[in-house]
């Protein structure tokens, strides 16, 4: 029975900045962002909203009243979470409108756990094959202001159905996990923004890249000439060609001409936002499927990583018709507005964070289809956009 990735979702703010601002206002050369790190604008958050917002949106994309009958589970894969102990996966599953019956949780390992809640998912699946796993990989990356990570900052969320017979990628059974405790990247609980030691976590990736392919060439005999295409976790663009560079050495056959080929089509999107953490991978194969050139049955690879650290290769087949189980995220990320880098830096300082104060956030800016509308008594307060 084939399990995988039946339908795909994304969804960010309708506001971003140019990065070429930013790096003006920073003291860059703008090269430096755009050509350097490889991002020429990066998602606004305003502070309505967050991961439960957003994830809430993506996951609407993809509901129709068929599909939304047969979930059992949802699984929200974060590193920005908005509670210790609540699962934003139950306030989602509110704000969606899903029957009670259905299964709550959240999973965390830095950007790595959107992978590891699909690996979960196709296990429900393989048990219960009538059954749908609605998996939601969302976070808000935040490094802070006027700190070298601020080029990689981001938003946004990618939802899944995984499912038995999907209709975008069919997952094949070997994948090969690799983790070491490793301080590349952490948030402690009293901080809202990430610690990281930048060059440290570049080379880090691309080790476990290498030793994840290497293994997963062993116990498969599979070369890179079986592949159509790689698709890497984007903490920026310029980290893909770092770890598929370092892979291709001085090659410039077909086959290594065709992995960079569709490494620049994955980025076209990361590009625009940013970094998602979690759903960074997915958003990049969102955006290998929409422009590279993918046909049915062609083999992608995937290669996951989470800080910590935590690497995971594996494959799967695209299946006949996927596109049209993908929503049209250019005209999505077109339809978004330019804010100034002030305005950026007032709604970066505006954010709920760790506040405890009572708040009520004025509503009237925010398109979005979810709002967080403020925090009363502790509790955060989500509702649909009137
Ligand atoms: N024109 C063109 N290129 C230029 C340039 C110019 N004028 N000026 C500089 N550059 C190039 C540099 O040569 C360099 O290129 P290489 O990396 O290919 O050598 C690049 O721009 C970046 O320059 P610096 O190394 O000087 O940049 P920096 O010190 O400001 O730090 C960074 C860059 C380490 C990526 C930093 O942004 C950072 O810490 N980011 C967050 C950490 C991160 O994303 N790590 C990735 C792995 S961890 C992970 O994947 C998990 C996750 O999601 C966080």
């Amino acid at each position: 029975m084939k399990i995988g990735i039946d339908e795909m979702a994304f969804a960010t703010t309708d506001q971003y900045i140019d990065l070429r601002e930013l790096a003006k206002r920073r003291g860059d050369e703008p090269d430096k962002y755009t050509i350097g790190i490889g991002q020429d604008q990066q998602a606004v958050v305003p502070p309505t909203q967050d991961i439960v917002t957003l994830g809430a949106a993506a996951a609407e994309k993809l509901l129709n009243p068929t599909n939304i009958k047969n979930i059992s589970t949802i699984i929200v894969a974060t590193e920005s979470g908005i509670d210790n102990s609540k699962a934003s996966a139950i306030y989602i599953k509110h704000l969606l409108g899903l029957n009670d019956f259905v299964r709550t949780v959240e999973l965390k390992e830095a950007c790595y756990s959107g992978t590891a809640a699909i690996q979960f998912a196709r296990g429900l699946v393989a048990l219960n094959p009538q059954e749908t796993v609605l998996v939601i990989a969302a976070d808000i990356a935040r490094y802070g202001l006027n700190t070298p990570g601020e080029v990689t900052q981001g938003a946004g969320a990618v939802a899944m159905l995984i499912g038995a017979n999907p209709h975008v990628l069919a997952i094949e059974p070997t994948a090969v996990s690799y983790s070491k405790d490793i301080m590349d990247f952490w948030r402690p609980l009293y901080a809202t923004e990430a610690m990281v030691d930048g060059k440290y976590s570049t080379n880090v990736y691309i080790d476990f890249f290498l030793q994840t392919f290497t293994r997963y060439q062993q116990l498969t005999g599979r070369k890179l000439e079986d592949f159509a295409g790689l698709a890497f976790h984007l903490p920026f663009t310029k980290m893909g060609k770092k770890a598929l560079e370092a892979l291709l050495g001085q090659r410039t056959d077909p086959t290594a001409q065709r992995m960079r080929k569709q490494l620049t089509a994955e980025q076209a999107y990361c590009r625009q936002v940013g970094n998602l953490y979690t759903g960074s991978l997915y958003l990049g194969l969102m955006s290998m499927l929409q422009n590279g050139r993918i046909q049915a049955g062609d083999r992608l690879g995937l290669f996951s990583y989470g800080s910590g650290a935590e690497g995971e290769f594996y494959t799967g087949i695209v299946q006949a018709g996927f596109a049209t189980y993908l929503n049209d995220i250019q005209a999505d990320l077109d339809a978004r507005h330019q804010v100034s880098i002030d305005e950026y830096e007032r709604l970066f300082n505006a954010q709920l964070g760790m506040n405890s104060a009572d708040q009520q956030f004025d509503l009237a800016g925010d398109q979005l289809p979810f709002v967080l509308a403020g925090q009363r008594d502790h509790q955060r307060i989500y509702q649909r956009n009137q």
